[in-house]
């Protein structure tokens, strides 16, 4: 493989960006709720080329016990990367930046969930990132809420989010891998929908108090439109599952049957006399 160059510009002088999006547009996001059939729940994102699927388990006893808490269940988040996930292979073992990013997003999923309810237990949210290339803390917060939702964990709402940074000046949303890497920076952010509460904000480059102001109104709509995202893949899946989708199935077995009737009728037919 080539080595990365870095980009002559971020923002083209048509405005718009390397993968041709204009600045406030999100890259193609594709959710699918319930794919892993042995974990309580889980959910698969694809943001642009960064893929990430998480898995819920739980509530559930806890082990190691000492991490017990009487009032509420531990929620233990694990994000890692795949050794192939980037093109330099990524050691194995759990980085600091896997341990941080762990940490955040249990900060921002935390206030989501009635843990209240589960005193002693714990909630296991495992985010593997199968393919890096930029917003993976953003793209796996947004596939483990939907993963606990899958796994029926009591929920306040989802949570949405979306980094937005800046490049060449410009605001952008939704940074790909060279943006984060060649950009003056990027806001990575997290709410609640329900009550606009921000579950995660960081900060990394510098901006002016508007551009971050800005930055965080651009946040908040593209969490919006991600919130739209999200409900829609968890209703995807429980329609798949509902038991009015039986009528579906039996719809289903019916042209099954028809096909079949259709095949031996087929065979059995009498010879066409002349
Ligand atoms: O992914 P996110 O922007 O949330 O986190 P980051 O720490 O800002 O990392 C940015 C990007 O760097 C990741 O998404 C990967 O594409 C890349 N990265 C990498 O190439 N190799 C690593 N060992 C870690 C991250």
């Amino acid at each position: 493989m080539s080595p990365e160059v870095k980009p002559d510009y971020l923002i083209s002088p048509e405005g718009l960006r390397l993968d041709g999006r204009r600045p406030d547009e999100l890259r193609p996001i594709e959710f699918e709720v319930g794919v892993l059939k042995t974990a309580d729940g889980s959910a698969m994102i694809k943001q642009g080329k960064t893929h990430i699927i998480a898995a819920v388990y739980g509530p559930r006893e806890l082990h190691p016990r000492h991490l017990t808490l009487n009032d509420k269940a531990y929620l233990r988040c694990v994000y890692r990367m795949a050794t192939f996930s980037v093109p330099d292979r990524k050691r194995p073992a759990p980085s600091r930046r896997e341990r941080e990013i762990s940490m955040v997003i249990t900060n921002a999923l935390e206030p989501a969930l009635f843990l209240e309810d589960f005193p002693r237990a714990v909630v296991d949210v495992f985010i593997q990132v199968i393919q890096a290339d930029g917003g993976t803390r953003c793209a796996a917060i947004n596939a483990a809420s939907l993963a606990l939702a899958d796994a029926g964990i009591p929920m306040r709402s989802l949570v949405p989010a979306v980094a937005v940074g800046k490049a060449d000046g410009t605001l952008i949303v939704d940074l790909g891998d060279m943006e984060d890497k060649y950009g003056e920076g990027d806001v990575p952010m997290a709410i609640l929908p329900s009550t606009g509460e921000i579950t995660l904000l960081q900060q990394d480059g510098s901006f002016t108090k508007e551009e971050l102001l800005e930055a965080m109104q651009m946040g908040l709509n593209a969490c919006k439109y991600i919130h739209e995202l999200q409900k829609e893949a968890l209703k995807r899946a429980y329609l798949k599952r509902a038991p009015e989708a039986g009528s579906e199935g039996e719809d289903e077995e019916e042209d099954y049957e028809d096909d079949l009737e259709t095949d031996l009728g087929e065979s059995e037919l009498p010879e066409e006399e002349e």
